[in-house]
């Protein structure tokens, strides 16, 4: 039988409250499917561990990790550690050390839930955003000049190679290929970043003559956030830049109704030099911390995406198919979806529907 190791890093804050939700309906999935194992291995790193090392992860945790099948992260930064050391010194460095270049982010409406858009339903927002997940506005080049200084200078610099481009439209364009809509959208700002955003659309013609029967729109970041509200249903496959598309993926979140029922996977579909990540979008959410209340969605839509990307359909439809029941009943639901109920009360119902 086979068996797949799972890395776990519940992280901070509210992630140490959803992954244990998580696991427990991954359980509960392989145990009805019979077909492989899971082993788990927790890591205790995130911004505690850097208050007591001085470090978000030990010197060697990249290496620790890499012969894992997947990562399971819940969220990682805390008040208690500034955001750049917390986000760079752990999720990014995976994410670049392994070439994660893919970050995939379906916005779908799952059933019996509601977008908060008036009159549009799950027909309606059904968009796969594909976010740039190596490069870009993330590159982390820069300085910092005459620090504290009346006539100080900071320069933040954005890294597009063309090879970094290409990937991700290529893999946008395939997604895109793969579903009845066949349509692509490209995020743009190509009026006021010259160089950058106009090879971003040159690559994207390029690549899309590779796909005659893919239909491509191409709109400024800023009419597609809009775009995103007055016209959801315009929108299928969308491919935007690693800054673009992570501030256009809350409004996805926010359409779904709420941001803990965001889900995102970081991959490299074309070379192995780590473990793919599957994580919620949320971040640590201090403001509900310890209080139990978490929603564990987009934890437990995160796994059905790692069972999907480790080739168990079955598992991966079994998992969303027992979630889908809990939230199409609406018995059953956390404080920021209007109901009473707990993290685990949630996850528990999940697991009940696992037949
Ligand atoms: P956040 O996503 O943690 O919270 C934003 C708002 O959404 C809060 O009001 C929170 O209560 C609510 N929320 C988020 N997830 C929820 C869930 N599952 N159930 C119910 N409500 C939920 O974003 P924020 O406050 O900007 O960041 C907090 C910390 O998380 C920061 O340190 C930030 O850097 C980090 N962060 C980490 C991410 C990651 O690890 N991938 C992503 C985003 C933020
Ligand atoms: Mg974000």
């Amino acid at each position: 039988m086979k068996t797949y190791r799972i890395a776990l890093i519940p992280g901070d804050g509210i992630g140490m409250e959803v992954i244990p939700a998580g696991v427990k309906v991954l359980e509960a999935a392989a145990r009805a499917e019979k077909s492989f194992a899971l082993e788990f291995e927790p890591f205790e790193w995130g911004c505690e561990y850097y208050l007591r090392t001085g470090r978000m992860m030990p010197e060697d945790g990249l290496e620790r990790l890499r012969p894992f099948d997947a990562i399971y992260l819940g969220a990682i930064g805390h008040p208690t550690v500034p955001d750049h050391i917390s986000l760079r010194d752990l999720l990014l460095r995976i994410r670049f050390t392994f070439d994660l270049y893919v970050n995939l982010r379906p916005v779908e409406i799952l059933p019996g839930l509601k977008s908060p858009l008036a009159g549009k339903g799950p027909s309606d927002i059904n968009m796969l955003f594909i976010r740039e997940n190596s490069e870009g506005e993330y590159a982390g080049l820069g300085g910092r000049f005459k620090r504290g200084m009346a006539d100080e200078v900071a320069i933040q610099s954005s890294v597009f190679t063309r090879k970094g481009v290409e990937r991700i439209m290529r893999y946008a364009f395939e997604q895109a290929r793969r579903r009845p809509r066949k349509r692509l959208a490209s995020a743009t700002k190509s009026n006021a970043m010259q160089y950058a955003m106009v090879m971003w659309d040159e690559i994207l013609r390029e690549v899309g003559r590779d796909y005659p029967d893919v239909a491509v729109a191409n709109y400024h970041v800023d009419a597609l956030a809009a775009r995103m509200i007055t016209h959801p249903e315009s929108l299928d496959v969308v491919v935007g830049s690693n800054l673009f598309a992570d501030i256009l993926t809350d409004i996805g979140g926010a359409l779904q109704g709420s941001l803990g029922l965001a889900v995102s996977a970081n991959l490299n579909p074309t070379e192995r030099l780590g473990p793919p990540i599957f994580e919620p979008v949320h971040g640590s959410a201090p403001d509900i911390e310890g209080r139990g209340i978490a929603n564990p969605i987009a934890a437990i839509w995160s796994c059905a995406l790692m069972m999907e990307h480790l080739g168990e359909l079955a598992t991966a439809e079994r998992t969303m198919r027992a979630l889908g029941a809990v939230t199409g009943e609406g018995r059953v639901r956390t404080p920021d979806l209007g109901g009473k109920n707990t993290t685990s009360e949630f996850a528990a119902a999940v697991v009940d529907k696992m037949s």
